[in-house]
């Protein structure tokens, strides 16, 4: 087929999703001739065979894989089929499968009633509609909403796979019903059966611990197409009934309880006349079971508990396997630790993460329906005969495809990968939540902010952050510009923040940048720029901005009034507030520069005034950044503030060495620092950063046997004692240093003026620490490959692959110039600048480097060892003479510390110790 991956603004095959703009998009597989598409060709048909079409836009050069629009009024309920032909340089064409896009009920008038009942108590209701069919059906769809949540059977068949449907939105502005095909569930006689939750909608959800006080209600039509032409739809009206569930309550942060000993009474079933926001097609991607994770081990604690460690912490539901005598009580606790070897879950705060279940006597496959659990231990109280494989537990979140495979030749670095992806399988709940455990699991911007990048090279995350963006419209408009912290706004409080507001540019920046759709930009414009408006209000001509509450570099390490509980970081609130809003003023420029919009002068001349703002108010008049603190050094460089970068980046050198090259960045800071380091030259440490197994580091939680990111460096101190306050062990915002793994450790970079990843500038970093890394990324224009091994100290080979339609370059690290010039490899084909410069196709070199890559000496290495070798240590002394005279219980200290810190006195600064470094690495 060669031509793959078609969607429909950003989703596959879709059926009843919201479609206002239809952008298609599709891939080229491996196996395609040629270098470029030359034209391309779309069809689409109200039929497979694509007889009666619709639209053709014959061939033309101007159809972007990444995203081309077509204007095309659609008829609602209805399916359309179609396919994309592309021609290439090499003469073949090229086509893909039909596809298919199915339209909602978009502005059609609901037959379906809104029903309601008599429930009283916490118990769910079940709502039921008996019908029979008497004629073949063709096509059977049902469109459905229920609050807080559903969960529909036909014929004693679950509708879908789909968990906590209809989906966590912001429910004051928009209900979300869901299609779903069920031509094959219909029968001659039919039951239909809908069952009602709590959730998001309903119950207890939000910090400040609402109970959202609504009514349990319903909507659905069933319409049904017969192969004689005719039709009808089955409504919910009265003529429904309505039952008592098993289910006693339930609750995001609180979960299930299940009672099958109950007489399920009869509920009288009414029009509901609670006042509900309007109906729209969904957004919501499905949540869905994707892991099954296994019972590792069966404990009992110290205390004598029953408790299933699963191994990996994680978030979802779980299946059991019961039959215990009528009348046995059982309950289930979900914890994310242990503490003294007991279960713990005090991190948990007021959120219970219980199941609780009554038997009837018979054999029972469990599976909650109505809440999810963050959480790796299980303690079980009510049965002692549990064997491992009466439990499974079951990891849910939002179904996106897997983009990209990242591996490395070192283990901790690996447990540092899988825990940030289980990290993100934990809080991609539909909504990007913080955690999955406590009384929390909140949209909170940041987070997603910090982490979009990596998450992106991770999965396909497009439709799912474009339905949270659009959420964050919905709320911005109700906040007069404003983008609370949470989305959805479940606060109220009138809550905003830099960085985590700034959500409102990045993230469809970030968007725009992965996957190259411009009317994603079009689509979020208004988003941005009125966000941008809105700090531009609130700033005023006092720069109120600065002094407005903000989350500043959240939990980073450097507060003068560290303590325990200590949240705010040190780095000037005011500083990094003006530095997001002159990076979103930004944005917004480059973006209606984009759209070919005057407004650009208007952004530009504003970011202008903020940047000279921040200089005024930040930086001395000769560019010395007067916030010291390692994020706020890092913000001043990433963004290029200073007009003396040369001394700002040894002011951060300087201060890194003054802390052991220990970091102590907060969300804001970690975000930022891999790529920043890089950009300034200093990827070596980076890479210190990342080996680093003390606390603070990434790979301390990975020494404690961290299985996802913890919210704090130290949320486990080393005696194995949880911080007592605000300790989540699963909040993925410091993975966001996986990001820096797939563009600089492994090199899988997309070039700075590419989007959609059309070209790539490989940047393998080799260290010999990692050994070897292997990156493969799916991208929006194609699969691109990268893999580098150092083969012995002086040998590395490097594979890489360029998709179809795409273009990359490489500096190829410490080669020979030699092998370059004898070379007849078809990497050099295109050599010039010290680049290779290559096109669609696969590429495998094996060189010899110019220095060595695994036995190495640098100014990193210790005194000791340099020392013990006495061509580095001529070398040292012609510099420091006093070297020889340095006390032998120094001889652990790394040489550039020792000497930044003590060789100012004889001259010795950061250039003269990058030569030294250059020359002892030469060392053979
Ligand atoms: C959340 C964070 C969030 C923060 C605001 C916390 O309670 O868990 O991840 O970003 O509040 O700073």
């Amino acid at each position: 087929m060669h031509i793959i991956n078609c969607q429909i603004n950003h989703l596959s095959n879709p059926l009843g999703y919201h479609l206002d703009t239809l952008t298609f998009s599709y891939q080229f597989d491996q196996q395609v001739t040629g270098k470029v598409q030359t034209s391309a060709r779309i069809i689409i048909a109200k039929d497979k065979t694509l007889s009666h079409q619709v639209f053709d836009s014959h061939w033309r050069q101007d159809i972007s894989p990444l995203g081309f629009s077509i204007p095309l009024k659609l008829s609602i309920r209805t399916r359309y089929y179609w396919q994309v032909f592309a021609k290439t340089d090499s003469k073949s064409v090229l086509e893909s499968d039909v596809n298919w896009f199915e339209t909602a009920k978009e502005n059609e008038m609901w037959s379906g009633k809104w029903l309601t009942c008599d429930a009283q108590d916490t118990r769910h209701p079940m709502f039921e509609k008996k019908f029979n069919i008497t004629k073949p059906v063709q096509k059977a769809r049902l469109y459905i909403c229920g609050l807080g949540l559903y969960v529909a059977q036909l014929n004693s068949k679950k509708v879908g796979n789909e968990y906590l449907t209809p989906g966590c939105n912001s429910y004051e502005n928009w209900l979300q019903y869901q299609t779903y095909d069920v031509t094959n569930s219909i029968q001659k006689e039919n039951k239909l059966e809908i069952t009602l939750g709590n959730g998001w909608y309903k119950g207890r959800y939000g910090l400040n611990k609402p109970v959202h006080d609504h009514p349990w209600d319903l909507i659905a039509e069933l319409h049904l197409e017969f192969t004689d032409g005719s039709q009808c739809v089955i409504n919910s009206d009265t003529s429904w009934t309505a039952k008592q569930s098993t289910i006693t309550s339930s609750g995001i942060y609180d979960g299930e309880k299940r009672d099958d000993t109950l007489n399920q009474d009869t509920l009288e079933v009414k029009l509901s006349t609670h006042p509900h926001a309007s109906l729209h097609a969904r957004q919501s991607i499905p949540l869905t079971i994707h892991e099954e994770v296994p019972v590792k081990s069966i404990l009992s604690t110290p205390k004598g508990e029953l408790v299933l460690d699963m191994g990996q912490n994680f978030a979802g539901i779980f299946r059991l396997n019961i039959h215990i005598p009528r009348g046995t009580h059982i309950q289930l606790q979900f914890g994310e630790t242990l503490q003294k070897g007991n279960f713990y879950r005090e991190n948990l705060r007021t959120a219970k993460q219980e199941y609780a279940y009554t038997s009837d006597g018979r054999n029972h496959v469990i599976i909650p329906h109505f809440t999810y659990y963050g959480y790796r231990f299980v303690k079980v109280t009510g049965i002692t005969n549990i064997s491992k494989s009466d439990f499974v537990g079951l990891a849910m979140y939002s179904d996106m495809a897997i983009s990209g495979e990242l591996e490395t030749g070192n283990q901790k670095v690996n447990q540092l990968i899988h825990n940030t992806d289980w990290g993100m399988r934990s809080n991609f709940m539909d909504i990007p939540t913080d955690c999955p455990q406590r009384d929390e699991r909140l949209g909170w911007t940041g987070d997603a902010q910090v982490f979009a990048p990596t998450a992106t090279y991770f999965r396909d995350t497009a439709s799912f952050y474009m339905k949270y963006l659009a959420d964050m419209r919905y709320e911005q408009n109700r906040n007069h510009g404003m983008i609370p912290s949470v989305i959805p706004d479940v606060e109220h409080d009138n809550n905003t923040s830099s960085v985590w507001g700034d959500a409102a540019c990045i993230l469809p920046w970030t968007l725009y940048q992965y996957y190259g759709d411009s009317t994603l930009l079009q689509r979020y414009y208004p988003l941005m720029h009125d966000w941008v408006d809105y700090i531009q209000r609130v700033d005023g001509d006092s720069h109120a901005w600065e002094r407005h509450f903000h989350w500043g570099d959240w939990l980073a390490l450097d507060n003068p009034n560290q303590d325990d509980n200590s949240v705010f970081g040190g780095t000037d609130s005011g500083y990094i507030a003006d530095i997001y809003y002159y990076g979103s003023a930004l944005i917004v420029a480059k973006t209606a520069k984009l759209l070919g919009l005057p407004s650009q002068k208007h952004y530009e001349d504003l970011a202008n005034k903020i940047h000279q703002r921040i200089l005024d108010e930040f930086f001395s008049p000769n560019g010395r950044c007067c916030i010291q603190t390692q994020t706020g050094l890092l913000l001043a460089l990433k963004y290029n503030l200073t007009k003396n970068r040369p001394q700002t980046i040894k002011q951060l050198r300087i201060l890194f060495s003054q802390n052991n090259d220990l970091l102590q960045t907060g969300f804001t800071g970690t975000s930022i620092l891999g790529d920043t380091l890089t950009q300034i030259g200093l990827s070596s440490l980076s890479y210190k950063l990342l080996f680093n197994e003390q606390f603070p580091s990434w790979l301390y939680a990975v020494k404690m046997g961290a299985t996802t990111i913890w919210e704090r460096w130290d949320s486990i101190h080393p005696n194995g004692e949880i911080t007592a306050s605000m300790s989540s062990l699963n909040h993925y915002s410091y993975g966001s240093i996986v990001e820096w793994i797939w563009r600089y450790a492994a090199g899988l970079n997309q070039s700075p003026n590419s989007v959609g990843f059309q070209t790539v500038s490989f940047q393998p970093h080799l260290n010999s620490k990692l050994r070897h890394a292997n990156a493969t990324y799916h991208s929006a224009s194609g699969k691109w490959h990268i893999s580098w091994k150092i083969l012995d100290n002086w040998h590395v080979r490097l594979q890489l692959t360029v998709p179809f339609n795409c273009q990359a370059n490489i500096q190829i690290p410490f080669i020979l110039p030699d092998t370059i010039i004898k070379s007849t490899n078809k990497i050099f084909a295109d050599y010039h600048d010290h680049t290779c410069w290559l096109t669609a196709g696969t590429y495998d070199l094996t060189y010899e480097t110019n220095q060595a890559l695994l036995s190495q000496l640098s100014t990193n290495s210790t005194i000791g060892e340099l020392m013990a070798d006495s061509t580095a240590a001529a070398k040292i002394t012609k510099i420091m003479p006093s070297i020889r005279q340095v006390p032998e219980a120094l001889n652990d200290q790394p040489l550039r510390s020792f000497m930044l810190q003590y060789g100012a006195v004889a001259g010795i600064n950061e250039q003269i110790l990058d030569d030294l470094d250059q020359q002892l690495r030469q060392l053979k």
